[in-house]
């Protein structure tokens, strides 16, 4: 079972690695990654269990996180008390997205930042994102409102950039009202 402190804080620079496309067949070790992570943000979605495991809540966790620099994915979206929709991708890829911006008013979280960020992160309200399944059968995803700001949020992981790259430093509320708060 994977421990809150398994997961890389910001002052690691792993976090800024570019990670690598994952091929396939995968990597047991990978596989076996896959269902730590998803396990992890299940348990730490569920109060109980988050206090009894001391689990920092979250709902997305990319492989960099845990250090290993491949390309893939987990999201365990909550979409009512106690009920789970969960996302695995490899290799992920937005390949559409509106035009519309959105931003989480409260500040965006991440499981490697252990402190309170104020500040806009723009985000896409809507987004089309493709990849593979841990099979290498292809995927396409459509999502909206806080569920697209997790794949664009995890997909940054891949690629290096933290949430808080997004803001202006500044001015952290800059250009507040071009976006939608939610
Ligand atoms: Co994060």
């Amino acid at each position: 079972m994977l421990k809150t402190k398994d997961i890389l804080d910001e002052k690691s620079s792993i976090l800024r690695k570019v990670s690598n496309d994952v091929t396939f067949p995968m990597e047991e070790e990978d596989l076996k990654k896959i269902d730590l992570m998803v396990e992890y943000l299940t348990n730490s979605q569920i109060d109980a269990l988050a206090e009894k495991y001391d689990l920092r809540p979250g709902m997305g966790m990319a492989a960099i996180q845990l250090g290993v620099p491949k390309r893939y994915l987990t999201i365990v979206h909550e979409i009512e008390e106690g009920n789970f929709d969960t996302y695995v991708v490899i290799n992920p890829k937005i390949v559409s997205t509106s035009q519309e911006k959105i931003y989480v008013e409260d500040g965006e979280g991440c499981l490697s930042v252990n402190r309170e960020v104020e500040g806009i992160v723009p985000r896409y309200a809507r987004v089309t994102v493709e990849g593979y399944d841990t099979l290498g059968n292809k995927i396409k995803i459509r999502a909206r409102e806080e569920l697209a700001i997790a794949f664009q949020h995890e997909i940054d992981h891949l690629n290096g950039i933290l949430f808080f790259d997004h803001i202006d430093k500044k001015n952290p509320f800059k250009d507040k009202d071009k976006y939608r708060a939610i």
